[in-house]
């Protein structure tokens, strides 16, 4: 089954971080695994690294990109924290959440990281591959997901390697990310991209309910993230599904089976862990169009439904 190790591709260990650590510091490009998906990372203060992630991904324009660091104190440094956003750090990180602060001044951040913002995105990862990464190249590492512009985000090394080819100068292997979708990202109480931390969970933090949704909520602030065709495969996707055509390929969930399927036992967290992976094999299936089952919208389930609906709309 399994085909021979791609020659960009490390398994995670101490060998595999060193080298990666020694190509940021050399202002190449690494895609690691987080907890949430596969990022294609770069020192976040080198600008000639940080446009190579966005000739890498091809995308079109320049989006900002999230910084991870290493803890509060390192994410202290970078950017302004309010009340708000201290209850959140300290609630959801290390964890999949992002945070809109105002950037710092002086904070060792390449401007193409912020595209010229006065606001900076921030996380401290959970997952080991990239916390040993920053640890060891010791420096901030700007990471978007580590595929071409447009694609499905990767949860495994092998849809990496697939996306980018030789793009990335090594690709750590830890495994599928156990979140499966990209990180929730809030600016003051505003959700900017639903995610693994969802807005019920926000909410009870910051003690008010959250908005937003994945919409933009009014001023400046968007999200490129939020661009209705983001997260889109090569084929036709139809949603609430109950069976599918003889064309098409079903994603199931719960009561209905499909060939592949989310979660038998209805289980929203297993579900989106699985999901992209699930829109990469219906991509590569020998079907023409895919069909997904109707899945419950609450709890992660929002951030489930704010992805297949962007993977809709094309
Ligand atoms: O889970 C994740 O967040 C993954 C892993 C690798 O950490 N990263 C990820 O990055 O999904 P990316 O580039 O695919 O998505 C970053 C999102 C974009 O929608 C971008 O617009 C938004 O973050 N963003 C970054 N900086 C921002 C800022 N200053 N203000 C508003 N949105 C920002
Ligand atoms: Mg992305």
């Amino acid at each position: 089954m399994m085909a021979e190790p791609h020659p960009l591709v490390r398994r995670y260990g101490t060998a595999a971080i060193a080298e990666a650590a020694a190509a940021i510091r050399a202002g190449r490009l690494v895609a690691i695994p987080t907890e949430t998906v596969y990022g294609l990372a770069a020192d976040a203060g080198d600008s000639a690294a940080v446009a190579r992630i966005y000739a890498a991904k091809g995308r079109p324009s320049f989006n900002p990109l999230i910084v991870h660091v290493r803890d509060r104190a390192e994410a202290e440094r970078l950017a302004v924290f309010d009340r708000a956003a201290d209850a959140l750090a300290a609630a959801f990180w290390p964890g999949p959440l992002t945070l809109v602060l105002p950037l710092r001044a002086g904070a060792p951040v390449a401007s193409l990281v912020t595209a010229g913002l006065d606001t900076v995105a921030i996380r401290v990862p959970a997952h080991r591959a990239m916390r040993a990464l920053i640890e060891a190249a010791g420096r901030p590492l700007a990471a978007p997901s580590a595929n071409r512009s447009n694609g499905i985000s990767p949860t495994r090394a092998a849809h990496v390697v697939a996306s980018l080819g030789a793009a990335a100068e090594l690709v750590i292997d830890d495994g599928p990310c156990a979140a499966g979708l990209e990180s929730t990202i809030v600016a003051g109480a505003t959700l900017l991209r639903p995610g693994p931390v969802t807005a019920e969970a926000i909410g009870r933090v910051l003690g008010r309910l959250v908005s937003g949704g994945g919409q933009p909520a009014g001023g400046t602030i968007t999200a490129p993230g939020q661009l209705a065709t983001h997260y889109a495969p090569a084929k036709p996707l139809r949603l609430g599904a109950g069976w599918a055509e003889p064309d098409e390929w079903l994603i199931g969930f719960d009561g209905v089976e499909g060939d592949d399927t989310l979660s038998v036992s209805g289980d929203l967290t297993e579900a989106a862990a699985r999901l992209f992976d699930a829109l990469h094999r219906a991509d590569a299936s020998d079907r023409a169009r895919i069909a997904v089952a109707p899945l419950p919208a609450t709890g992660i389930g929002e951030a489930i439904h704010d992805r297949l609906r962007r993977a809709a709309t094309r």
